[in-house]
């Protein structure tokens, strides 16, 4: 099924099981006790706690003593003559290096699965690093039948290394050109989150957040005629050529099809709702998702697909909104930067109360911030986390949803796009929003359970998080 030389370990066997019992994904909520959160959050106080969480990673020395897939090997711990829906299974992996060396220490970073393709059906494994070189990934088996395990290795602990030195202090992966224009008049210039230059400066900022960006001032145009920006990847050498080979991957693509919740459920979920989805890609496909399904649904003009969008069922009183998040974004297409808003600010001109529909908020964030050092992706969340507190003040029964990160292509560039940043990001969503009352969508999990490394999963994906969040709307069984 996989030729013997590609970089991941799979383990396939069958398990017999008992009962009737099937299941795509496993959803996970986050529902936890709602109590008004006070303490003052820092930048410093979340980094130094997502630190704390990650295991300590060895330093490159050379390829050979770093983790491979190759001879590491991955097998059934107490194997079982039966198991039955409902069990544990326990698989440990013990990494070696490109020698074939156990390795010594932990770090490495590992996602894990168990399938039934017949059944089209998945779920993910929890890890544990043992933090001697061995690590536990547990299953719960969902569904009878037979279950193919697949371990992947999806950076050595020497390759987060490397990319926890590059991550840090480090504004520069992506460069911004900025489209100014007045008249027939154009002119461009560079622009970035922390630009290092002598020229004078057009700055962006929001005072009430902490938020900024400039733009090199442009020859003649005044700074309020900005319209534009669109960024590309700097080449500059961030890596050795053993550390670039340390980074160095192999592609996979699997497809699944499933079932899709009905377009009558979610009409009557929807029915006399405003949806606020504000974030990326990653949400603006939801309402991609929502206009195919509904048929009373339909796209108000003017679309920009790159930054808003807005579709309304009038007969039914739905309406769901896209807008896109304000910098930083990575795209090499033109983005209007005038459609594009600070999340925390867009919660706050939300209209609530008397006469207005009920409101719910999806937010979704993360994989634009990748190249970027953590401090600004955590200050970004901080933001986020005061104005859901002001929203839900004027409007306690406001509903808000956190979409967190989905896994990216494997062949994304990985030192400025690494699946391992957005799952440090996700911890530190987390640890922002712990104690709010909010729903976290856990796409990371989905987007594992079903293999799907794609930026923009496929429909089966983004459906389910659709019916999770929904569940939490409408008490879905
Ligand atoms: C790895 O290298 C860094 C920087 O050279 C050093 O500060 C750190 O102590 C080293 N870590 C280990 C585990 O050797
Ligand atoms: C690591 O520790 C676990 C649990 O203590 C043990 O089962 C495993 O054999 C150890 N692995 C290595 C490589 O020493
Ligand atoms: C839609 O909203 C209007 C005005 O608030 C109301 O009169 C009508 O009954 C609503 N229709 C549905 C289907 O909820």
């Amino acid at each position: 099924m996989y030729s013997k030389k590609l970089p991941f370990i799979l383990l396939c066997f069958s398990i017999f099981l008992f009962m009737f019992f099937s299941k795509i994904y496993k959803q996970t909520y986050v529902m936890k006790s709602f109590k008004t959160p006070h303490k003052e959050m820092t930048v410093d106080g979340v980094m130094s706690s997502v630190w704390g969480d990650l295991p300590t990673t060895t330093n490159f020395t050379s390829l050979q003593k770093s983790s491979s897939a190759r001879w590491s090997v991955a097998r059934l711990e107490h194997p079982k003559a039966q198991y039955c829906v409902g069990d544990i299974l326990s698989v440990q992996v013990e990494m070696r290096d490109y020698e074939g060396s156990p390795k010594a220490q932990g770090g490495d970073f590992i996602l894990a699965r168990i399938h039934s393709p017949k059944l089209h059906a998945s779920a993910s494994g929890a890890i544990t690093d043992l933090l001697n070189g061995s690590y536990g990934v547990h299953f719960r088996l969902f569904w009878p039948g037979e279950v193919c395990v697949s371990v992947l290795l999806i950076h050595s602990s020497e390759a987060v290394s490397v990319l926890t030195r590059i991550s840090k202090q480090n504004y520069g992966k992506i460069v911004y050109t900025g489209t100014f224009a007045r008249g027939s008049k154009v002119e461009t210039s560079v622009c970035g989150l922390r630009l290092k230059t002598d020229k004078a400066l057009c700055e962006y900022r929001k005072k009430e957040d902490g938020e900024y960006y400039a733009c090199v001032r442009p020859q003649t145009l005044p700074c309020s005629s900005l319209k534009t920006m669109r960024s590309y990847n700097s080449p500059s050498p961030y890596l050795t050529q053993d550390e670039g080979r340390l980074l160095a991957w192999w592609t996979s693509s699997l497809c699944q099809t499933g079932r899709f919740l009905s377009a009558g459920a979610i009409n009557r979920c929807l029915q006399g709702k405003r949806l606020h989805l504000l974030g990326d890609s990653t949400v603006r496909q939801w309402i991609e998702c929502l206009e195919k399904k509904l048929e009373g649904l339909t796209y108000v003009e003017p679309v920009d697909h790159f930054s808003t969008k807005l579709a309304v069922d009038s007969h039914r009183n739905i309406t769901v909104q896209w807008k896109k998040h304000s910098l930083p974004f990575i795209s090499a297409h033109n983005i209007n930067v005038n459609n594009c808003v600070y999340i925390s600010r867009e919660l706050d001109r939300i209209e609530v109360g008397e006469g207005q529909p009920d409101v719910v908020v999806v937010i979704g964030v993360g994989q634009h911030f990748r190249p970027f050092p953590p401090e600004l992706f955590i200050q970004r969340l901080i933001n986020m986390r005061q104005a859901i507190v002001r929203l839900q003040s004027r409007s306690p029964q406001a509903l808000v949803i956190i979409k967190l990160e989905n896994t990216r292509e494997l062949s994304s560039v990985m030192t400025i796009q690494s699946d391992w940043y957005g799952h440090v990001q996700n911890l530190a969503q987390r640890k922002v929003f712990e104690d709010l009352k909010v729903v976290l969508v856990d796409a990371w999990d989905m987007s594992v359970a079903a293999n799907t490394f794609a930026t923009h999963p496929e429909n089966i994906v983004v459906s389910n998080e659709i019916v999770v969040a929904l569940s939490h709307l409408c008490h879905y069984p």
